[in-house]
């Protein structure tokens, strides 16, 4: 089995597919090559999987297709693993805990012993990495289609809702908004055409969550979209996925084909009389077309605006019916709730944030990928724990969470439990999930004017306080770190990013200042030397800083010379370098490649004094 979500074709899974294919074939070997999605170990793709008949499934990590070397690693395993019946260990990250009497191998952890799986609980992730999201035989065989077969023939709509009520479940696109009681409120509204959208739109920089369960496990969100139809009598379904995710679209395709061969889609669903069919729309990526309004009108084929609420789509929706909207992990969610009760889901987590979430670890860490972990999990195990905290040994220095719509959590409160409560106190919020770690070389000042940029490019322009007001908070940030910040800077960013969250309209204008108010509440002190000392603290905005040589440590090779890429240094062999600062693009080359560390970071106001 190899891991073929986008991230373990990023890495190069489809040549370590054919690879195999190839060894597989010349050796004669009688073995099934399968692709799978995404486990979550990004940082280890391409990752092998091998079972022989009656021993444990054995992972391979980081067999990249690029080096002959790694082409030996294959031949070693379809030799020593495959045929030899032999692991080679030296390449092996960990073994899957037998279930049906498989015999172990001996001196190989089990996957969830290892640090970045022993604090997680896989609910929504169950089959993502584990089998062939293009084979709806194999999610049948790990319990498909049950819960659907469940509320068919046992259940009734209003026991189905009031079981999600049960789990607690609350939505993971972002709100936080209880799911039975959504649900609930769909299936009060009286109309004979209803409709059950699910949201895969996922805009947020650097969350991929949705992208991975869609890619891996595109049956779980087809269930849960067809039990939620019941549950409120809705008999069609979309799923708004933007153009991005091109092979999530590919499975999604083949999913909703297979289900209704099978008939688990369309007419007369395993003969109980329920119809339901799925369609997919794809978007074209914009931010606010996640939000369910704007969502709701692309659909339509209307440019994709937001509108004020209420009326809620619970009752005027797609094309004025009553729609309920929920996002890929919520829907993910559902079946093993049916299946195993939402008394025990609601058996994960906290008093008010029930069950587990799915975080896309991401930025300065050294094992980013995909994790699901149980909700309540203080910040630190997250980072530290599982992420392995920051490579090279860096400081931590501060987490983003929830996008562009979230918050920062500096190191001074990383023992901050991960729940929808504990975040909000903090300034940030659970957001969908994207997690993007900072280190010690981050400018946060700089991180806000990135995520505000991102909000600002990203505002469909509809209410002044959104298109006029984040344009003018992202020209103050502008100013602050190109050095030109003023006296009152920040008092007028706290005014602005006040009123740009009370007077939008829409989610993505009330949240867009956050990361600015998140950082200035816990950094000010960066924005203080930017504003009044002309200083970036982190050394990262450019114009704030130059390069000097130190005449001492220069030995006069000339290497610093020839790498530059803009010819910005004069100088060796035999003459002490000298940086030209007009033309210094400050990419820092000169400082990677000087063996004598003659070249150093200076302020800029530091170097016109001397
Ligand atoms: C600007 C903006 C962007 C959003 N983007 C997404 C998104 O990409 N995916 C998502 O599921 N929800 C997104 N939401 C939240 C949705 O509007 C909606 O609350 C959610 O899909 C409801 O599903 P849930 O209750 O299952 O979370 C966004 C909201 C806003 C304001």
């Amino acid at each position: 089995m190899v891991g073929m979500g986008t991230c373990g074709r990023a890495a190069g899974g489809m040549k370590v597919f054919d690879a195999l294919d190839q060894l597989l074939q010349a050796d004669k070997v009688k073995a099934e090559l399968e692709q799978t999605g995404c486990i979550g170990m990004c940082s280890q793709e391409v990752l092998v999987d091998v079972q022989l008949p009656g021993r444990t499934r054995v992972l391979y990590g980081n067999i990249k297709p690029i080096k002959e070397k790694h082409l030996k690693i294959l031949e070693q395993i379809v030799k020593e693993h495959l045929i030899g019946g032999e692991v080679v260990k030296e390449h092996v990250l960990g073994q899957i805990r037998p279930e049906n009497g498989e015999k172990p191998f001996d001196d190989i952890p089990y996957y969830e012993e290892l640090s970045f799986n022993s604090a997680q609980e896989r609910i929504v992730l169950r089959n993502c990495g584990s089998m062939d999201p293009e084979s709806i035989g194999e999610y049948c065989a790990r319990d498909g289609y049950k819960a659907l077969t469940k509320v068919l023939k046992e259940m009734t709509p209003e026991e189905v809702v009031d079981e999600m009520k049960l789990s607690g479940l609350r939505g993971r696109g972002g709100a936080g908004f209880p799911t039975g009681l959504k649900w609930g409120f769909a299936a009060m509204s009286r109309s004979d055409v209803k409709y059950m959208i699910c949201n895969a739109d996922e805009g947020d920089p650097g969350a991929f969550m949705d992208r991975s369960v869609l890619e891996g496990d595109p049956h779980s969100v087809l269930e849960g979209m067809a039990i939620g139809g019941y549950a409120m009598g809705a008999h069609t379904g979309y799923i708004y996925v933007r153009a991005e995710y091109p092979l999530a679209i590919k499975r999604l395709k083949i999913a909703i084909a297979q289900a209704g061969e099978r008939g688990l889609l369309g007419k007369n669903i395993l003969k109980t009389g329920f119809d339901f069919e799925i369609f997919i729309k794809q978007g074209a990526g914009a931010f606010v077309c996640g939000e369910e309004t704007a969502l709701i009108a692309s659909i339509e084929g209307k440019r994709g605006m937001p509108r004020p609420k209420p009326p809620f789509p619970a009752n005027h929706g797609l094309w004025g019916k009553p729609t309920n909207i929920n996002n890929v992990e919520t829907l993910a969610n559902v079946a093993p709730i049916i299946l195993k009760g939402g008394a025990w889901y609601a058996g994960f987590g906290t008093e008010k944030s029930k069950g587990t979430k799915v975080f896309a670890l991401a930025g300065k860490i050294s094992n980013p990928g995909l994790i699901e972990v149980p909700m309540g999990k203080p910040l630190r195990e997250i980072i530290y724990d599982i992420g392995g905290g920051c490579p090279g040994g860096k400081a931590f220095k501060a987490v983003q969470t929830g996008g562009p719509s979230g918050g920062c959590i500096p190191a001074s409160i990383i023992d901050t439990p991960v729940d929808y409560e504990s975040l909000a106190q903090a300034g940030a919020i659970m957001g969908s999930g994207g997690m993007v770690v900072m280190d010690e070389n981050t400018c946060m000042v700089e991180m806000a004017r990135y995520f505000l940029n991102f909000t600002q490019e990203e505002s469909c322009g509809k209410c002044v306080p959104c298109r006029v007001g984040t344009k003018r908070m992202l020209e103050i940030l502008e100013r602050i770190v190109e050095g030109k910040g003023k006296e009152g800077d920040v008092e007028l960013l706290k005014d602005l990013g006040e009123d740009v969250k009370a007077a939008s309209l829409c989610g993505l204008g009330q949240t867009a200042p956050n990361p600015v108010l998140s950082t200035i509440r816990y950094f000010q002190d960066e924005y203080d030397a930017h504003i009044h000392e002309k200083r970036c603290p982190a050394g990262v905005c450019k114009a704030l800083f130059q390069y000097r040589v130190e005449d001492p440590f220069c030995k006069m090779c000339g290497l610093c010379v020839r790498k530059c890429p803009v010819g910005a240094i004069q100088g060796g062999p035999k003459k002490i370098a000298k940086i030209i600062d007009s033309k210094c693009v400050k990419c820092g080359v000169c400082i990677e490649v000087c063996p004598f560390e003659a070249i150093t970071q200076v302020d800029t106001h530091e170097k016109s004094e001397t």
